[in-house]
Parts: structure tokens; sequence; C-alpha cells
């Protein structure tokens, strides 16, 4: 693996080899002193084209938890925003010895062309481009499952989720979550269903491993994981839906709908949450809601897909030097 582009790129293979080195560096997060020094001497760049905490600070805690130096790069003030391109912030960070890029852009493709047109040396990692994808949002959200759902006393080490139900729900059409996940469940052998509303569902989904719905309730019964996707309104330039009480009524989660997943059902979104929009307060915070430690488990995940990538071809180098 030299980059990681889509989570279509993983076979299962790859898939639970990263799962499985997450369930080991996630140890690393409950020392006192969270730190290892796989990466030292290493320059790990963030390079966020578009808004975003959460991803940022998560891969940001990961390379500095495996001791790799770490620059962060935001487009807002710097360059990028007197209309540097892509490419040429690109050749910069070459310049100054980047080994890692993690990237996040509005635009679709964008971490592809950054790999493909070679003008970094370093491993691409995407971070969520446009409304494409965001495979490490989809791993980490794999490892929680399978820590929840799989019965296993070493949280899974080594298993899939063959078999299990996985519904998401919500603004598929804008979200790069729901597409990575798609493909990453699909692999790992998860049955998938997406409901929405139809004008929230993409062109070609009919395409896509999953099967869809336009009713939540029927699918519920049925669910072992159910995610709950953000409606992403600065997204958004139409009427997508008749009005944000209407959305909530048919497609947002409340502790009735919540009751009726089966007892060993988790909540997940992958945040930031539009509370008493798609999700109500008091399932945010509920026994079933795994949400926080979907952020904790980013943290491993980054961890492990900086080390797979990174430690690994640094072997590599070192057995051919
Ligand atoms: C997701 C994203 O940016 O794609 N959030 C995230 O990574 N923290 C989902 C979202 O924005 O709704």
């Amino acid at each position: 693996m030299k980059h990681l582009l889509s989570a279509g790129d993983l076979d299962r293979d790859e898939a639970v080899r990263i799962l499985d080195t997450a369930e080991e560096l996630l140890g690393v997060a409950q020392r006192p002193i969270k730190k290892l020094p796989t990466l030292r001497g290493r320059t790990v760049v963030n390079l966020f084209f578009e808004d975003s905490t959460r991803t940022r600070i998560s891969f940001e805690a990961a390379a500095k938890r495996l001791s790799a130096d770490v620059i962060n790069f935001s487009a807002k003030g710097s360059s990028a925003s007197k209309g540097e391109g892509l490419k040429d912030t690109a050749l910069t960070l070459q310049a100054m010895g980047a080994d890692a890029v993690v990237v996040r852009h509005g635009a679709s493709g964008a971490p592809h062309r950054l790999a493909h047109e070679a003008w970094t040396k370093g491993a691409v990692v995407n971070a969520g481009d446009g409304t494409h994808e965001h495979p490490t949002q989809a791993l980490l959200d794999a490892f929680t499952m399978r820590r929840h759902l799989t019965d296993d006393s070493a949280n899974g080490t080594g298993a899939d989720l063959a078999g299990k139900r996985v519904t998401i729900v919500g603004d598929v059409l804008h979200s790069r979550v729901a597409r990575s996940n798609a493909l990453l469940l699909h692999t790992l052998g998860a049955h998938v269903t997406l409901v929405a509303p139809p004008t929230l569902l993409p062109v070609g989904v009919d395409t896509w491993p999953v099967k869809t719905s336009y009713d939540l309730d029927e699918t519920l019964e049925g669910t072992d994981a159910l995610m709950m996707l953000r409606v992403q309104g600065e997204r958004m330039n139409d009427a997508y839906f008749p009005s944000a009480r209407e959305y909530s009524r048919r497609y947002g989660l409340d502790v009735a709908r919540m009751n009726r997943l089966p007892d060993h059902g988790i909540v997940m979104h992958p945040g930031p949450m539009n509370r008493g929009m798609e999700i109500s307060a008091d399932v945010a915070d509920s026994g079933r809601s795994v949400i926080v430690e979907q952020v904790t488990n980013g943290v491993a995940v980054r961890m492990a897909v900086l080390y797979l990538l990174l430690g690994g071809s640094q072997n590599q180098n070192e057995g051919t030097a």
C-alpha cells in the first residue's frame, strides 16, 4: 500500500490488517505516556483546503503519538487564499521533505491528482475529498463496529464483518462517508442498506454494493449498526426536502425509533452532529450511542494507516540500503 485514496482500494486482508494494527495501537492511548518512537524523524503534512476540526486534530494526534514531525497547513490565511493551487502547494511541501501528505480538499479527486501526477513523493492519505470519499472515516467506523458486534474476547481481531447489517441514513448524496463506508463494509462482508429520501440518493447508487430504501422504520429491526449522516447544509443550494421538521419526522432518529433496534444495536454518527435534525440529543447521549468512541478509535485507526504506509516503506528502504 503506497497511498490511501479510496476505501475501494483495500482488499479484505489489507483492511483487516489495518483494523488489527489499530487494535494494538489503541492500547497506546490508554497509557500515561501516549507515544511510540516508530515514525521519529519522519514528516507528516496535514494539508487542509476545507475546514475541519476533528479530522485534522485526529490525524495530528495520530502522527504525534508515533513521534512524527507534524506540519499543519490550512488553506485559510495561507497562499492558497492568494490563489496558489494544489500543484504549487504540493511542490512546496515536497521541497520541505514531506514523507506523508494527509489531504482534505473540496474537490472530488484532488488526492488522486496529488498522488498520480507525482507532485509529492510522499504517501498520500485522502482525508475527505468533496462529496467523493473519506476512507479513514470508513475504517474507524468498521473498527468501532467490529469491537461491538463481533463477540470475540480480542475485540474481533482477525475478523471481518461478515453478515452484519449496517444501515446508513440521510444525506447520502453529499456524503463521502457513505460512499467509503459502502465500499469498505462490502469488502468486509457486511450487508449495507442506505435509507434516504429519493432526492438525497446519488444518481448511479444502483451500481453501489448496497440495498436502498426510502423508509427508515422498516429497516430498524434488522439493523446491527445504524449510522446517521449529517445533513450537509453547506453543500445544498436547493430544496432537497420540504422542511427541517419534515426531514426529522421521516428520517431523524429519536428514542422511539432507537428502541426498535435489536438489543445489541449501536448508533453511530461521523460528526459534527446537527442535534435535533438527523439525531435527537437524547439518542446522541444514550448508552447505545458509540459516537464519542468513534472519535477515540479514529486516532488509533489513523495511527495504523500512517504506520503501515510509512513504517512499511522505511523498512523497505533499510532492506535495500
Ligand atoms: C465528515 C466529513 O467531513 O466528511 N466529518 C468528519 O470527517 N469529521 C462528515 C460530515 O461532515 O458530515
